[in-house]
């Protein structure tokens, strides 16, 4: 997996507004050494770090895009009840089209401790935690253990495997694998910045949000708004793919038009045939409408889309959507946890009737498709379910001209990506 970079800024101490060029790719990879040439010294900024983030209007970028300030302020609240919490930097990244967490975690691995120990510090943690693929995992400990071993942080690091299934990186199966479970998503009432981890607040980020606080903290809100757009400030992380599978991770401005991103991986936008915009649980978009769209929740709300954890696969013209979103489902089906009605009965149906759609099987079996799709949405213990049926009914709009309407399915060449 490559990052695709615009260029690589190397300086000392805190960076000045900048308009262009990557802010956590720079490439420092595992040595503490190089991070400190690029970066500069860690931020101690404390509870303060909490106005900063508010100020510089970051959100998650993780999926959600939930504001970074008030999640981090929740968790505090939480644990002036309770007892000191525990912090979480999220780099299961189960979704089979996203890399930007992997190559983050290569890249720019200590920008993320430092976003996570100034999340620790800003909240008195007890504890912090990453979690990622099981491979990473002696990396990653290796790294964490030079940064002990030069005093660079204050509260301990623990690096925790994550099994590898679509679902592991939502937040509830992430305190269920910390508390000691098999890592699965949970119903909870409660939200985890209350009672999380053993029962304690828990504050759940994403390793890239992470980068971006650890920016934050050195500086500071007006600097980290010099990108982006007033409404969505600052660069995100966005991986684009393709049949074949992915091209690379390019980091960019929120607000930046689909078509420039597409042109950084050499596909022509009027080339589309449909894009498939925030992962496995995201929504099809027809290539005519991408010429019109930015990475933006704002612009791609037109679309019924949102930039989730910036992922971006796209058809190219004479493609078949039908036989990728099959595969898909399919995929989706496997990596349900099988412990709630509908991923046990609703997801295998919802695969079977899809792989119907896609062989031909026309426009009854795309209305049963619906149907199940309708049936599963909102019943499940997480949002696993209402994702694919979300996914599902914008393919079936999409690629409604390769649905024959007595059985046969039409279009030029066949595909399954994964
Ligand atoms: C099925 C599912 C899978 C998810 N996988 C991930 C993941 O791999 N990494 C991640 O950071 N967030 C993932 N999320 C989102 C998390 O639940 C959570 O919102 C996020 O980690 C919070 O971090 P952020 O606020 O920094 O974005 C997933 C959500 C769902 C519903
Ligand atoms: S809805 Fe599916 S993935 Fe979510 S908790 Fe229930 S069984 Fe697991």
């Amino acid at each position: 997996m490559t990052a695709i970079t615009e260029n690589r800024p190397s300086r000392h101490g805190p960076a000045g507004p900048d308009r262009s060029g990557d802010r956590v790719l720079t490439g420092a990879g595992g040595s503490l050494e190089r991070h400190h040439e690029i970066y500069g010294p860690r931020a101690l900024v404390g509870h303060d770090l909490i106005g900063m983030i508010d100020a510089a209007g970051l959100t998650g970028r993780g999926g959600a895009a939930f504001p970074v300030a008030r999640k981090i302020a929740a968790t505090a609240q939480a644990a002036r009840r309770r007892h000191r919490p525990i912090v979480v930097a999220n780099g299961a990244e189960g979704e089979p089209l996203s890399g930007k967490d992997a190559v983050l975690l290569h890249q720019s691995p200590h920008l993320v401790l430092d976003g996570l120990a100034a999340v620790a510090e800003a909240v008195g943690a007890q504890a912090a935690h990453l979690c990622v693929p099981a491979h990473r995992v002696d990396e990653l400990a290796a790294i964490v253990g030079d940064r002990a071993a030069a005093g660079w942080d204050r509260t301990p690091v623990t690096v925790t495997a994550t099994a590898g299934r679509f679902v592991d990186g939502e937040t509830t199966a992430i305190v269920d694998l910390l508390s000691g479970g098999p890592g699965l998503p949970r119903h909870r009432v409660v939200p985890s910045a209350v009672r999380g981890v053993g029962g304690l607040p828990t504050l759940v980020q994403n390793v890239e949000t992470l980068a971006h606080v650890a920016l934050v903290a050195r500086n500071g809100a007006a600097w980290f708004r010099g990108r982006g757009t007033a409404a969505e400030p600052g660069t995100a992380l966005v991986t684009l793919s393709s049949r074949a599978g992915i091209d690379g991770v390019v980091e960019t401005d929120l607000g930046t038009p689909l078509a420039v991103l597409l042109r950084r991986v050499a596909v022509d936008p009027t080339d589309l045939r449909a894009v498939l915009i925030g992962g496995f649980h995201g929504t099809w978009v027809d290539g005519r409408a991408v010429p019109r769209l930015a990475l933006s929740a704002r612009s791609l709300s037109d679309a019924g889309a949102t930039p989730g954890a910036g992922v971006f696969s796209y058809l190219l013209r004479g493609e078949r959507g039908l036989p990728v979103v099959a595969d898909i489902v399919c995929h989706l089906a496997q990596e349900s946890a099988g412990q709630c009605g509908p991923c046990r009965f609703g997801m295998p149906a919802l695969a079977e009737a899809m792989t119907a759609v896609a062989a031909g099987a026309g426009a009854h079996a795309a209305r049963r498709a619906i149907t199940l799709a309708d049936t599963i949405d909102g019943r499940g213990a997480c949002s696993h379910p209402d994702g694919t049926a979300h996914m599902v009914r914008s393919a079936l709009a999409v690629f409604r001209d390769e649905i024959g309407p007595d059985g046969s399915a039409t279009g030029t060449t066949g595909g399954h990506r994964s």
